[in-house]
């Protein structure tokens, strides 16, 4: 499967399990509603005729909106690369005087050009916001980083972008409390939060109460939906997994982050996808088998579940038993 990249690029970027969301799909009607957007690849993916797409972060927001009304045009993106490319390259500090110039007019008056560029000449492809919301990741460096191939990759991931971005597809700065109850019978909710106790930054703080406000959501929810999370790593297991989602069919996969500041997050992690509805078996065979919990909760195993102890599920040998 091709993938549609985006323009933008950050440490959380689902690019890779594409195509493994993707073949659990339970259908191709109703709505796409993706909570936490993020770059936006795997909805860019799925070819839904209808979207609801939010995140926090109004600059991701502001930029697909500006693509989807064709205020932000491939041809704009072109020049304003080549523009700002060229004063990078003969900059005073390598380049970096004029990265910080970038970075210092997105944080005074945010833009989706210059958010472009900050992701795109960032280190190592990451995306993160201080505690006043302003861009917090250095330079990568390259003074040459917007050589003509490099501009025209990205313009490429803009047009690709405009031509998924639909008409009907609805664009939200919101909270994903407000988001998840849009969602009716034959949608799906497609939800990758930031992951508990691995990463935050001031778009990304993530608490035990947020996940249980997620867990209720999904719970109560009359849509199919479909959660990442991580599994486990080396070091450890997702607590959450036994406290919640434990409840809902579990498959997992090997992945391994390319990028990321710490390395414990570059490190491989077992990937997780959370759903309500119940899977094909030919999946199982290569995701590692099924955690199977079929039925449909009762109010009182909800109220038992939320307030459960962690950790009911042993993964060993890539299969789950309790
Ligand atoms: C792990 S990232 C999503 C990555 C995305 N799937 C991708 O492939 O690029 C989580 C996203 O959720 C957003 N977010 C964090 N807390 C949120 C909240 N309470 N409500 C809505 N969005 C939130 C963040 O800004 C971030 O973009």
């Amino acid at each position: 499967m091709k993938v549609i990249t985006p323009p933008i690029k950050s440490q959380g970027i689902k690019t890779k399990l594409v195509p493994w969301i993707k073949e659990i799909l339970p259908s191709k009607e109703g709505t796409w509603i993706e909570p936490f957007l993020g770059t936006g690849v795997v909805a860019f993916n799925m070819n839904y005729k209808k979207a609801i797409l939010n995140d926090t972060n109004p600059h991701i927001i502001l930029l697909y909106k500006e693509i989807q009304d064709g205020i932000i045009t491939p041809q704009i993106v072109r020049s304003y690369l080549e523009k700002e490319g060229d004063k990078l390259k003969t900059a005073g500090d390598n380049g970096y005087d004029h990265f910080r110039y970038i970075r210092d007019r997105f944080n005074e008056k945010p833009n989706s050009l210059d958010f472009i560029f900050l992701s795109r000449a960032g280190f190592n492809g990451m995306m993160r916001f201080n505690k006043k919301g302003q861009w917090n990741i250095p330079f990568c460096k390259k003074p040459e980083r917007f050589a003509q191939a490099y501009i025209t990759k990205i313009v490429n991931q803009v047009t690709r972008v405009s031509h998924v971005i639909k008409l009907e597809w609805e664009f939200y700065n919101k909270q994903f409390s407000e988001i998840i109850p849009l969602a009716k019978k034959g949608d799906i909710i497609y939800c990758d939060p930031p992951y508990y106790g691995r990463y935050v930054d001031y778009y990304n703080g993530w608490t035990e109460e947020d996940e249980e406000l997620l867990f209720n959501q999904l719970t109560k929810t009359e849509a199919k939906f479909i959660l990442s999370t991580w599994h486990h790593n080396v070091y450890r297991e997702n607590e959450m997994i036994g406290r919640f989602w434990n409840n809902f069919n579990i498959i997992t996969k090997d992945h391994f982050y390319h990028s990321g500041g710490k390395i414990e997050n570059r490190r491989s992690i077992v990937e997780a996808l959370v759903c309500n509805f119940d899977l094909d078996e030919e999946i199982a065979k290569h995701n590692h088998g099924i955690k199977k919990k079929p039925k449909q909760l009762s109010i009182f195993d909800l109220e038992k579940s939320q307030y459960a102890q962690s950790s009911s599920t042993i993964y060993k040998d890539g299969k789950f038993g309790s």
